[in-house]
């Protein structure tokens, strides 16, 4: 038995009306850049009635960032004859731009001459809606986390803030793209997660700590990369967390791994980490300041500290790209001149 024939009882499907069945915006484009047809999707997602889009151009009609450029789906289909498929930000009605996933594809006629191209506009924004959702929720875990942990060392309060502030500067310094900062951030705002393992006794000590006090505080990375290595965050979180006292020249801790095999996160992390640290009281050392902080890091640059970290780092800070205020608070610092 022919199964066509339960199609509204006819042997030919259709077509027109299965592509108004699909609940992504189709559109098809002649050669000219004109609209020649586009189904009830469309309509919908741009907000234009078909009245007003067929027979108009597709940049007046439904505009992107491509339009008029080489990208442009028509020109690159024209070119290289072959589907395409990209995102990108559309423009639709009442001023509200969408993010589609777009596919693009050549449209020919019966004879097989190309003749313009078919668009299908997949509607991202529920996706995005969904993702941005996760990531704020994410977000809000690491923070409740970062406050467990300065409330249980009211030492290091205010610290892992501070040291995410200024990672995020200096990853901006350095290029980094928003996607990676944010995981940086993340990062920087645990790193010292470790710390609850630490018996209060130890983390409140006045004065120089004594060998096995030290070699307790040294195993915090560790600890804290135990607690997340499990986590499947989109970033190496923590692997960033457990070399953020690693050293360019092997001589940090846990590991003493070095070089390039210290994630450039890390390399980050332990500069702005030293950077902070050394500007605050910690009950076994007075706060130095600032300026002794940089002249440290400086010191340490292309040694210890990865060279292009310490120069962002300096940057930052000389340039007053930064609030100093909350690095610096308490150190006595030359750089307000
Ligand atoms: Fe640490």
């Amino acid at each position: 038995m022919n199964k066509q024939k339960s199609f509204a009882g006819s042997d030919e499907l259709d077509f027109r009306q299965v592509l108004e069945a699909v609940p992504d915006a189709v559109i098809v484009v002649d050669l000219d850049f004109n609209v020649r047809w586009a189904n009830a999707a469309f309509s919908t997602l741009t907000g234009v009635p078909l009245s007003r889009a067929v027979g108009k151009k597709c940049y007046d009609v439904f505009p992107g960032k491509l339009c008029g450029t080489p990208g442009c789906p028509l020109n690159r289909i024209q070119e290289q004859m072959a589907p395409l498929c990209y995102e990108e930000d559309k423009q639709c009605g009442y001023g509200r731009s969408a993010p589609g996933l777009i596919t693009a594809v050549p449209y020919r006629t019966a004879g097989g001459k190309l003749a313009g191209m078919v668009e299908i506009v997949h509607d991202m924004t529920p996706l995005y809606e969904s993702r941005e959702k996760y990531r704020k929720a994410m977000g809000g875990v690491i923070q409740a986390m970062s406050l467990a942990i300065e409330k249980r060392d009211p030492n290091t309060a205010g610290h892992q803030r501070r040291v995410t502030k200024l990672c995020r500067r200096i990853a901006r310094e350095l290029g980094f793209s928003w996607e990676r900062t944010e995981g940086l951030r993340m990062a920087a705002a645990i790193h010292d997660l470790g710390k609850i393992f630490i018996p209060q006794a130890i983390l409140n000590r006045s004065g120089e700590l004594a060998e096995h006090e030290r070699a307790i505080i040294q195993n915090h990375p560790k600890a804290a990369y135990e607690v997340l290595k499990d986590i499947d965050f989109p970033w190496p979180l923590a692997e960033t967390i457990y070399q953020h006292h690693e050293r360019m020249d092997g001589s940090g801790y846990p590991r003493g791994i070095k070089g390039e095999s210290i994630l450039l996160e890390a390399r980050i992390l332990g500069v702005a980490d030293v950077v902070d640290a050394m500007s605050y009281f910690r009950p076994y050392r007075p706060a130095v300041g600032i300026q002794a902080a940089l002249e440290e890091i400086s010191k340490g640059r292309g040694i210890k500290y990865d060279p292009d970290v310490v120069d962002a780092c300096v940057r930052v800070i000389k340039e007053g790209k930064m609030d100093l205020a909350l690095v610096e608070e308490k150190a006595d610092s030359g750089l307000k001149q």
